[in-house]
């Protein structure tokens, strides 16, 4: 079969209620996903797109039904609210999760501060 008729995952009878306000925010769901589509899953503030997407990614284990991925398939979470580190200011996470280029700008200023001295402009060694 190719890849894109593939079902990589599905909901199987999803229900959810939640227990302190005994609330249903989902009833009997059922969807499955082929591989490589993209979708998106729209509704009203508070119909239970963030509950279904915690269902999807594993973060929320307390619903009835199944939920069923395809050996060899696992599931990414980017979620709406990161939790960030309190002792960190935004920039410095900002930068944590592009430091192979902050390390990369640190060797370019590193080696173009060493061309300016004599120590290196006169040592064709040093130089190459
Ligand atoms: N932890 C919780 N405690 C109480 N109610 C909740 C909780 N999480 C979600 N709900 C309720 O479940 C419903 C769906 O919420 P949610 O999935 O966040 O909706 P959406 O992402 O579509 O805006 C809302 O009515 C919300 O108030
Ligand atoms: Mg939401």
């Amino acid at each position: 079969m190719a890849d894109d008729k593939k079902i990589i995952f599905s909901m199987v009878g999803v229900s959810k209620t939640i227990q302190q306000t005994q609330k249903q925010v989902l009833k009997n769901i059922y969807l499955s996903f082929f591989y490589g589509a993209k979708i998106g899953i729209i509704g009203l503030n508070g119909s239970g797109k963030s509950t279904l997407l915690k269902i999807i990614a594993g973060l929320d284990q307390s619903y009835q039904g199944n939920v069923v991925f395809a050996p060899g398939y696992s599931v990414g979470y980017l979620p709406q609210e990161p939790q960030l580190d309190d002792d960190k200011t935004v920039c410095q996470v900002v930068e944590e999760g592009v430091q192979y280029i902050v390390d990369a700008l640190a060797e370019y200023e590193e080696i173009n501060n060493k061309f300016g001295l004599p120590e290196y402009y006169e040592n064709e060694d040093k130089m190459n």
